[in-house]
């Protein structure tokens, strides 16, 4: 959908609304760089995703404000009007102390809700004051909502067009707080992870005060059916709460909650653009002169993006990496992988533990295949800005796309809508929600690295009509159903609840 239009149809459809956007990471954080400071653009899928939609209706966006220069930036209501030079929308901040952060971040929502959603055998942490912590910051956020509610009414003198949408994993209690202080507000949240079957789900120890909260709003949205479904049965499982499965409602305590599938997506004609423009075109022509970050020479290249996680698949892809030079030794010396990456959540153990595994199995592979002047894999572990990334996903024969389970994985999509040569193909993760929209990519089980690495050696020969045939269908699903759609769909299934 243009941009336009769904300016257009939002108002049409649902009149001046007030879009109150709330999640834990924000998409803009101030940091000192010496003396100076600078506003530094968050990387996440929910910026991604979310920053078009609230430019757009110049909504405000309430999120934890962790940046170190943070407060120093805000005025005295803890807001900052961004992006810096456009100015169309207002960031609010919730500040929370180093307890709180460690408690309720790394620990319930990053050591149990994390884990517990993805499903990829990472045992959750469970700790029942770190669950206090949680419920104290999501009363925190819910007080903020509430304090930025009253200072509208005053200003403006309305109330009944605001409408509350919380993000993620983080927010699961938030609801709650909102009903308890008006039980008319129009409250709605979007799981952007997987939801695990009801026998996963059903170990956690406050499963019960967690549904609690999440049936406080009238909507919630997960990306796939089949998360919907998951959260129906666990609702059945654990609630005495009546599950319609004709309509997927929950009524619960007297209060119906719907529940939706809402496939995220990527602002595509605008990515498409950039992945066009000159910027890009000239870092191309820079790398193909002088590569600062591959070193090795290649004739095939493979590229993965991913944030250092141990959902996001990337020691099975080394392993299928290793099992590709084993199957086709003719690849050594031509065949080169680089792991683009940023560092994750890096306090919690497990992630302490993967990033040290990555680290050792890709220097065993490089002993294992190299020669003097050439290694299979490249790891680059800094932030780059996005234009670097489209160059390679132009160069590319190959993007690695391979989660052991994700709620959507927006870097495919990215990727595809980059594709503009049609040079690469896409290898996708069966278990990631994108494979439900992209199925003329690759398809794998990440797993299973006999297949994984026979995908990789199909993609890299497969011939440029054919890529071209299932690129560009997969460049229309994704132009169907772009980020105005998903949020379009999201907010007029709300205002008609
Ligand atoms: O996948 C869920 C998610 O919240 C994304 O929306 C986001 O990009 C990612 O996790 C980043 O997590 P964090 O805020 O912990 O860096």
């Amino acid at each position: 959908m243009e941009k336009d239009r769904f300016n257009d149809l939002i108002k049409e459809k649902l009149g001046n609304i007030n879009l109150i956007i709330v999640s834990n990471r924000e998409p803009t954080a101030h940091e000192y760089v010496g003396k100076k400071i600078k506003a530094v653009k968050s990387v996440g899928g929910l910026t991604i995703a979310l920053e078009p939609i609230l430019k757009n209706l110049h909504g405000t966006w309430i999120a934890y404000g962790g940046g170190g220069a943070d407060k120093v930036v805000v005025d005295s209501e803890k807001k900052i009007k961004l992006p810096e030079g456009e100015e169309s929308y207002t960031l609010k901040r919730v500040f929370l102390t180093k307890k709180d952060l460690n408690d309720y971040y790394y620990g319930y929502s990053n050591s149990v809700l994390w884990p517990l959603s993805h499903t990829v055998y990472v045992k959750p942490v469970f700790n029942s004051d770190q669950f206090l912590a949680y419920d104290e910051v999501n009363r925190k956020f819910a007080d903020s909502i509430i304090e930025e509610l009253k200072e509208r009414s005053d200003k403006n003198g309305i109330s009944s067009e605001n409408i509350i949408w919380l993000q993620d994993y983080h927010l699961a209690m938030c609801a709650k707080y909102l009903k308890e202080y008006d039980s008319e507000l129009k409250t709605s949240i979007f799981w952007h992870i997987p939801w695990p079957n009801p026998e996963i789900f059903s170990i956690c120890p406050e499963k019960t005060k967690l549904l609690e909260g999440l049936l406080s709003n009238d909507l919630i949205g997960f990306h796939i059916i089949y998360h919907c479904q998951n959260f129906l049965r666990s609702c059945e499982w654990e609630l005495e709460a009546q599950v319609n499965w004709a309509d997927y409602s929950i009524t619960y305590k007297g209060h119906k909650t719907k529940v939706t599938p809402f496939p995220i997506s990527i602002d595509a004609v605008h990515l498409n653009h950039i992945a066009m423009s000159e910027k890009v075109d000239e870092i191309i022509d820079e790398t193909q002169k002088n590569d600062e970050i591959i070193e090795p020479p290649y004739e095939y290249l493979a590229v993965s993006v991913d944030r250092l996680d141990y959902t996001k698949g990337i020691i099975e892809k080394l392993i299928a990496i290793d099992k590709l030079l084993e199957r086709h030794p003719e690849l050594i010396g031509k065949f080169v992988f680089v792991q683009f990456g940023v560092l994750s959540r890096v306090h919690i153990e497990a992630y302490k533990k993967f990033n040290d595994e990555i680290f050792r199995l890709s220097d065993d592979i490089n002993w294992k295949y190299g020669t003097s002047e050439w290694y299979p894999i490249v790891r680059y572990f800094k932030q780059l800005d996005l234009e670097v990334y489209m160059a390679y996903y132009r160069l590319c024969d190959v993007m690695i796309a391979t989660p052991l389970h994700d709620g959507m994985n927006l870097v495919a999509k990215e990727f595809i809508m980059s594709d503009t040569d049609y040079k690469g193909m896409l290898i996708l993760s069966r278990f990631a929600g994108a494979a439900k929209e992209l199925y003329d990519s690759l398809l794998v089980n990440p797993y299973d690295s006999e297949c994984f690495a026979g995908k990789i050696y199909e993609g890299i020969m497969m011939d440029k009509e054919e890529k071209k045939k299932r690129v560009s269908k997969m460049q229309n699903i994704i132009l169907e159903n772009d980020i105005y759609d998903w949020a379009y769909n999201f907010l007029t299934a709300l205002y008609l609840i």
